[in-house]
């Protein structure tokens, strides 16, 4: 069944999936990649479709497949595709155009982060409705980190205790998305990263392990894996449910 957004919403999400997905192998753009026989971006957009607070989902599409992307999403929520860019950043300044008046929180979701609850779209947006600028959900580090030579020899071990992975979706006041893309100049792989260079505070919520961004093959057979798992967090946990 199609979702209806809601209409008194005020989150707009941009899904940035024009990506060519090199690192998966071949086998097309990565967000139309199957788990569970359905694409990266179908599972993506059901779960942003069910957190509340969404008004307007719009898709940055591979340029080629924007009319196969818009009739695969047709029948999950009714959504805006525009194409893509060439890089993520551009993809997410079309997509950013393409919103309509109204939502004042922008949140951006990479398609590639296929498994993520709508919980966690409801939490990033409750931050900046709470007065944040700009929020990035994090996990902490769990790895020891080391800084590695070009030739392979470990030039020294970074203190982890500070470090944290960043994951999507990033929520940011709609006017200072803008203005970070308008000022914009060199291409950076997160909008949070576009913010910090205008000085804007960006604040931290907890991330999810199943916002885990699909991009080696491995990624792809735990997310096949974590989808047939029972423990599998609902598409909306019933509180989040209008
Ligand atoms: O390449 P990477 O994995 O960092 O891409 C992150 C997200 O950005 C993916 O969802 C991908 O589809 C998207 N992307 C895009 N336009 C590009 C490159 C990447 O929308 N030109």
């Amino acid at each position: 069944m199609t979702a209806q957004l809601n209409p008194r919403g005020d989150v707009a999400v941009l899904v940035p999936a024009a990506g060519a997905g090199v690192r998966l192998g071949p086998g097309g753009p990565k967000a139309l990649r199957r788990i569970g026989g359905e694409p990266l971006l179908v599972h993506a957009v059901r779960r942003i479709a069910a957190a509340r607070s969404v008004h307007t989902i719009v898709v940055a599409a591979p340029p080629g497949d924007v009319r196969a992307v818009r009739e695969l999403l047709a029948p999950v929520a009714e959504l805006i595709v525009v194409p893509g860019g060439a890089t993520r950043q551009e993809s997410v300044a079309a997509a950013l155009a393409a919103v309509p008046p109204g939502p004042e929180i922008v949140l951006v979701h990479d398609a590639a982060r296929a498994l993520t609850p709508a919980i966690l779209v409801e939490s990033v947006a409750a931050a900046i409705r709470g007065g944040e600028d700009a929020v990035i959900p994090v996990l902490p580090v769990v790895d020891t980190i080391k800084e590695v030579s070009a030739d392979g020899v470990v030039l020294g071990t970074v203190d982890r205790s500070a470090l944290r992975a960043v994951q999507t979706p990033q929520g940011f006041r709609r006017s200072v998305l803008a203005a970070a893309h308008a000022a914009a100049v060199d291409p950076l792989t997160d909008d949070a990263g576009l913010v910090e260079k205008q000085g804007v505070r960006v604040a931290c919520v907890p991330g999810s392990e199943y916002a885990l961004k699909i991009t080696r093959p491995f990624d792809l057979a735990l997310a096949e894996h974590l989808l047939n798992a029972e423990h599998l967090p609902d598409v909306a946990p019933a509180a989040e449910r209008g």
